[in-house]
């Protein structure tokens, strides 16, 4: 069963309350969604390989390490995803981008696919599907399922907030899939809205509502 992990880091706890906020205007909702994403980066990537090299410092050699250039891929779900891709970049920016464009019907609350395009190698690449909401998960569980059709094998899910009920679909849709988030919140409304969560993710970013 995939693992589940909750970014408690201080920052990210912070930021997080101003994305919540309902009085955070979307240029500020954008900035701080920004932050977050390369503060989740950072975590993210405690565990890549490194590698020991030699280099010459003002006064000697020296034995140091770098990344050993494990390939990386950012998937963002279209389009709240797309939000979180700039922060992460800025810590990995040799990372690929694929994009899975996918919308949820407001009635059947089902995953609409209409876009995917991704890295050609992508079955060599350790990918990091992205979307700040995993609520019913039929978003995440869908979108995983169309990268792994295109030969994807190695996938991190990470999102902002996440509905105890989306955990579970994707666990049980994907239990080769650990998902890193910045907050486990209470429940689905009947709308499917994450509560409390921090509204439509979309819409905030974009300022289309
Ligand atoms: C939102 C969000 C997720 C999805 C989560 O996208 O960004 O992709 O809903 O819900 P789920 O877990 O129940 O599937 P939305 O469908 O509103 O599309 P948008 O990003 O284009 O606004
Ligand atoms: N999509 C969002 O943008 N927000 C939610 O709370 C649920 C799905």
């Amino acid at each position: 069963m995939g693992k589940v992990y909750v970014f408690d880091h201080p920052l990210i706890q912070h930021k997080l309350t101003y994305i919540r906020d309902k009085e955070t205007g979307t240029k500020e909702f954008r900035e701080l969604v920004d932050e977050v994403a390369s503060l989740m980066a950072f975590e993210i990537t405690r565990e890549l390989p490194l590698q020991e090299v030699e280099v010459e410092t003002p006064v000697g050699p020296a034995k140091a390490k770098t990344l050993a250039g494990k390939k990386l891929g950012l998937v963002p779900i279209l389009r709240a995803g797309l939000g979180m891709v700039d922060g992460i970049l800025k810590l990995i920016p040799a990372a690929k981008v694929g994009h899975v464009g996918l919308y949820r019907d407001p009635e059947t609350l089902q995953p609409v696919e209409y876009y995917v395009k991704l890295p050609k190698d992508v079955e060599e690449r350790e990918l990091i599907v992205i979307d700040p909401m995993l609520a019913t998960g039929g978003s995440a569980v869908e979108a995983i399922h169309s990268v792994k059709k295109r030969g994807a094998r190695n996938i991190k899910l990470m999102c902002l907030v996440a509905a105890p009920e989306g955990v579970e679909e994707m666990q049980k849709a994907h239990p080769d899939v650990d998902i890193y988030l910045a907050a486990m919140d209470e429940k689905l409304n009947e709308k499917g809205y994450i509560v409390p969560g921090l509204g439509d993710a979309g819409d905030r970013l974009f300022g289309t509502k």
